[in-house]
Parts: structure tokens; sequence; C-alpha cells
């Protein structure tokens, strides 16, 4: 007899879908046999798709200076502790030269809400990037901008931009954020990027603080309904120097359990297995790609300032130079039976003949 939760588990396979309380009672009560369950229908829907390729997206974090005061992050204004960093254009683009021989063929500039850098720099940034490498992507993670600067960046060739909505709930959202910030004007900005053409990411902590089984189910839906090409999601961990400095941390089997839930929803996004999963457990890049993700996000920028883009107290891999990351990687990659690929990685779209 199969129990409730495998009954579920297969509904939201054949579906996609599942109602509220359903999922609620899924993220609740699975064990750990039935989230083994859940777990290769996760797989069995991405290689589908997918097969069994995992892309590369090199991250380079070229400036950890932020206007904004988030609760829980480490490069928060008012942290005094850290030292500031910025990189300049050349470096960066020295950074994707090396990350093009280690056969990446995506580029993540992320950084905090840096007004440093005008949107013309941005922009010759990215026709930089695509002028040298033409047959890569540039990605860009730089926080809330106008829609006259996302639109110039898309123009200068930006293909794809990754803005998570941390939270859906807004009055979630006013507890993990100073009042200045808004859920209802992150979630205009997600908007405004689907509207211009980007590849869109979107995401949630997971285990942030006084979040509840209601707000990530609030999370689902709104991901439902947004449709981004890419959802990244890791667990919450604390930063000590921050306003979140005692919360506890969310936990590998929540994340587990919800990038698997995210697959079966989404059968076409791409999922990373992201470096905070890792950093709460040794292997938890390894048991997220074993859960549907299938994209892996190593780091590009220099050795010199990988320590210094601490978001959360304990992050993996600020050590090792990009070539040592890379290879790890692939060795990583390849004992969960997967292997990475050298390719842009692009959403691959639902094909609506074949439906019709
Ligand atoms: N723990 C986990 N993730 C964090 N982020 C920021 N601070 C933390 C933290 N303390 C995530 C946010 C942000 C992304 C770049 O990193 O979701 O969007
Ligand atoms: Fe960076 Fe393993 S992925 S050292």
């Amino acid at each position: 007899m199969a129990t409730g939760n495998e009954r579920r588990i297969a509904r939201l396979a054949k579906t996609g879908d599942l109602p509220r309380a359903d999922l609620k009672a899924l993220m609740a009560t699975l064990t750990e046999d039935e989230a083994q369950i859940l777990y290769a229908r996760a797989r069995e829907v991405r290689e589908r798709v997918y097969g069994k390729a995992v892309y590369l997206r090199g991250l380079i974090e070229f400036t950890n200076f932020c206007k904004n005061n988030c609760y829980y992050c480490g490069i928060r204004r008012d942290n005094c502790k850290i030292e500031r960093y910025r990189l300049d254009e050349a470096t960066i683009l020295d950074c994707c030269d090396r990350g093009y021989d280690l056969d990446f063929r995506t580029f993540v500039l992320q950084g905090g809400e840096d007004l440093r850098y005008s949107d013309k720099e941005i922009c010759r940034l990215i026709r930089k990037i695509k002028a040298q490498h033409p047959d890569c992507a540039v990605t860009l993670s730089i926080g809330e901008k106008s829609e006259a600067s996302y639109r110039a960046y898309f123009e200068a060739g930006a293909d794809r931009y990754l803005l998570r909505h941390e939270t859906a709930n807004l009055s979630h959202y006013r507890r993990l954020h100073p009042p200045e910030l808004s859920g209802w004007h992150r979630q205009r900005c997600l908007q405004i990027l689907k509207a211009i053409g980007y590849q869109v990411g979107a995401g949630m902590m997971v285990g942030s603080p006084d979040q509840t089984l209601d707000d990530l189910v609030d999370d689902l839906r709104y991901l439902q309904v947004l449709k981004p090409e890419m959802i990244g999601i890791g667990p919450f961990i604390p930063q000590k120097d921050t306003p979140f400095g005692q919360e506890e941390a969310g936990t590998l089997i929540d994340t587990l359990h919800l990038l698997a839930i995210i697959r079966l929803m989404h059968p076409h996004v791409l999922l990373p297995a992201t470096t905070a999963l890792g950093t709460i457990d040794p292997f938890g890049r390894e048991k997220g790609l074993l859960a549907g993700a299938n994209v892996v996000m190593p780091n590009l920028s220099p050795t010199a300032v990988r320590g210094k883009y601490l978001l959360y107290d304990g992050k993996i891999c600020t050590g090792d130079e990009a070539a040592e990351c890379r290879r790890c990687m692939a060795m990583r990659v390849e004992k969960t039976g997967y292997h990475v690929v050298v390719d842009r990685g692009d959403y691959k779209a639902e094909d609506k003949r074949k439906e019709a």
C-alpha cells in the first residue's frame, strides 16, 4: 500500500502540481524512505529534459560594497568588520579568460548593490566580455535597478539576470529586510526583467528566521506564476556580524526536499546545487544534484578576494584557485553519475508542438 506521501509524490510527478494542503503535508511529514522516492522522481524528470549533463557557471564576485542592509547578509552596509573590495575591468576580463580556458561558457557577474559602477561601465564590461567570448552567456546578479538600467544591460548583451525573490510573503520579507526594501519592489523588478527578455532566476533561502511552511508554499506558488528559467535556493546560514548572527541555519534535508519538489513542478528549470548547500554539508552539492539540481557555480574570483565575499559563515572554496575548484567540481559531479559539460547551458524551453 502506498503511503499518503507516496501518492502525493506520484501526483506531483504526473501533474507538476499539488493542492496547498498536500504540499504542506509533504514537506512536514516526509520520511527518509519517501524522500528517496521523491529524489528518484526528480532525477527521472531532470534526465528526461537534460540527460546527465551538469552545467557550469563561473561566478565572479566583483564587488562586496553594498548600499543595502539586509539582516541576513554578510556584505550588508553596516558590517564594518569586513574589508571591502572592487575588481577593476581588466581583472574581471582576466577572470573570464581564465574561466574560458577552464571550460566555462557562462560568466555570472555578482556583486552587492554598489553605486560606484555606473550603468555605462557595466555595459562596457558586458560588451567586452561578449566581444572576447561570443559563444558565452553573461549573467548579471547585481540587485534592484531601474527599468532603464535593466534595458541598457540587456541591449549591451547580457543574457540572464539572477534576482532571488528571497521570500514571497510580503510580511516575511519585511522581517528579513530593513523598511526601505520591499518584497513588492523586488517582485516588480523580476516582472520587468522577464518582460525585457532576460532568462530570469528567482529563488529563496530555506530556513530563514521566522519562515513557516506556509511561506514556503507561497514561494512555490509564486514561482509557478513567475515561471523563471532559473531557481536558486539554498539554506539560510547565519553570518556572525549581522543581526541574524545568532539565528539557526536552514537544514540540508529541507533544502533537498524543496529542490526535488521544484524539479517536479518545473521540469525544464535550471536549478543550481548552491555553495550554501555545500557549506552546510560536505557533500551537500552532490546530494543536491541527486535531488534534481543540474547546475553548479564554481567560483572564478581571484583567490585574493575570495575570503572577503562572505555572505554567511563557513563558506567553502574560499582558498582555492579557479583551476583547483574546476577539477574538484568535475570529480564531485562524476561521482554522482552525472558529468560537467562545456556548454552555455541555456534553458530548454518546452516544445509546445509536441504537447499540442
Ligand atoms: N545565508 C544564505 N544565503 C544568503 N544569501 C545572502 N545571505 C545569506 C545567508 N546568510 C543569499 C541571498 C542572496 C544570494 C546572493 O545569497 O538569497 O540573494
Ligand atoms: Fe571549489 Fe571543490 S568546488 S574546491
